[in-house]
């Protein structure tokens, strides 16, 4: 069977993190096409990965069987109006924008529109992203597994089974690298102002950040909290980091912190 012909519809970051992905695991470049409106992006892509581009992206959806929409929400309208009078009924379309709804979609380009809704970070610029998928009942196997491809050039996958569930994505695993961000920010900060230079800061504190998550990782039947406990010596240093942070309520501000990650979703949501 020909592997799909896949069009990126918007060149930016994201777009160019799963292409990336998609070319380093032998998918065919020749399969592969971005439409952008300016140059600049589409050159470096095809200077990079041999792929197709265009600015057209009518001509790139009606060359294509797998439709990855990739521009901010913002833009989606604006962008799947002209693309409306297309035959969409042998074409798969992957959306990466945060918030708009499958219904949206629908109402924009086909009622019966194979429509599969994915969740992205960051981190899929290094392949080492979390991605969250959700389909609506009516999507087959082969199309979910078309996806499951796609989105795992960036890194793991989760699939969810309610597309309310894309929020909860968005906090844990879309928004979070900058948490994770935030605390090491913190901690280099602290670290230089008690006499340590900021470029040693950082690398003893990434280096722990990432072998806690390598841990995590390496113990899956662990709980976290025996994860903390065995690093944490009654009466010792670790414990009164602990101590400290459970005093200023850190959990309770995470949970806060999640809750209006959500919040912010769902508002998005209406909004475009
Ligand atoms: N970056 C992330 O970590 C992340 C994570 C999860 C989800 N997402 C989602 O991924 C999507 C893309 O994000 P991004 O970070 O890749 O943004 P980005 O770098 O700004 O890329 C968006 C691209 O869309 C292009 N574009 C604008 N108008 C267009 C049009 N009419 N037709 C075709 N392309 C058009 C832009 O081109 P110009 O620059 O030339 O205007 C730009 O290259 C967003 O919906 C975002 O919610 C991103």
């Amino acid at each position: 069977m020909n592997p799909s012909k896949i069009c990126f519809i918007g060149a930016g970051n994201m777009a160019r993190a799963i292409i990336s992905g998609l070319v380093g695991s032998g998918y065919p470049a020749d399969h592969i096409q971005a439409s952008n409106p300016s140059r600049g992006k589409l050159d470096a892509l095809s200077d990079d990965f041999a792929i197709l581009t265009t600015c057209d992206n009518h001509q790139a959806v009606q060359w294509a069987d797998v439709v990855v929409l990739a521009v901010k929400p913002q833009l989606m309208e604006a962008v799947c109006q002209p693309l409306a009078d297309i035959d969409f009924s042998d074409k798969l379309v992957i959306t990466i924008a945060a918030g708009i709804p499958v219904a949206r979609y629908r109402d924009y380009l086909s009622q019966s529109l194979r429509l599969i809704r994915t969740m992205p970070n960051t981190p899929a610029q290094i392949g080492f992203g979390m991605t969250g998928l959700y389909a609506p009942a009516d999507i087959s196997q082969q199309d979910r597994d078309i996806a499951t491809r796609l989105m795992q050039a960036g890194g793991e996958v989760v699939w969810v089974k309610q597309e309310s569930d894309l929020n909860l994505v968005i906090a844990l695993a879309g928004s979070s690298p900058a948490y994770f961000f935030l605390f090491m920010e913190a901690m280099v900060s602290a670290a230089e102002k008690l006499g340590m230079d900021e470029r040693q800061a950082r690398a003893l504190a990434q280096q722990a950040a990432l072998g806690a998550a390598q841990m995590v990782i390496h113990n899956p039947d662990t709980p976290l909290s025996t994860l903390r406990q065995n690093v944490t010596s009654k009466g010792g240093t670790t414990a009164e980091a602990i101590a400290t942070f459970e005093q200023g309520n850190l959990r309770d501000l995470v949970d806060e912190a999640m809750v209006n990650c959500i919040k912010r979703a769902d508002e998005m949501a209406k909004t475009f």
